[in-house]
């Protein structure tokens, strides 16, 4: 399984679902790809929040050496599935889906189309997008084991 994480930054919320995902596939045995990426170009090339980074720590996750990238349509073509954080982020990928089997590969990580909150202006929000981000990672898998 190929797993792709997109947030718009790709250094507050996609780098923790990525490195989540990683530990718990690595733990479950699974023998998946997993990536992250953002919608948005601003922070290409960056690590990831120094908040984030703090969260992930503090959980047992090192997400220190993750670096930013952007989302680009050959990316339907390198994953499986692709998770999102919001409603923003999925119209950003849909909208570059080029036929009705890309879009199809594009969910939102919290079930019910539920919404990961952007945490970049308030701190107090990064140890809650953890917990959410871990429950529907291990959700994850857990079903596709
Ligand atoms: P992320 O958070 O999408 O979870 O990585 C953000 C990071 C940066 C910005 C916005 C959200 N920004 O405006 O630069």
């Amino acid at each position: 399984m190929k797993i792709l994480m997109v947030c718009l930054g790709n250094i507050c919320r996609s780098p923790l679902a990525e490195g989540i995902m990683r530990q718990l596939a690595a733990a479950k045995g699974l023998d998946w790809e997993i990536d992250s990426a953002g919608t948005g170009n601003w922070h290409v090339g960056d690590p990831p929040d120094h908040r984030s980074v703090k969260e992930a720590r503090k959980q047992g996750v090192d997400i220190s050496s993750l670096r930013g990238r952007q989302f680009r349509p050959a990316d339907f073509d390198a994953f499986d599935q692709i998770y999102v954080m919001d409603r923003s982020n999925y119209n950003d990928v849909v909208r570059q889906a080029r036929n009705e089997a890309d879009k199809a590969k594009v969910h939102f990580l919290l079930e019910d189309e539920k919404e990961v909150p952007d945490p970049w202006y308030d701190d107090a929000l990064f140890a809650p997008v953890y917990k959410l981000i871990y429950q529907a990672c291990e959700c994850i898998a857990d079903k596709k084991q």
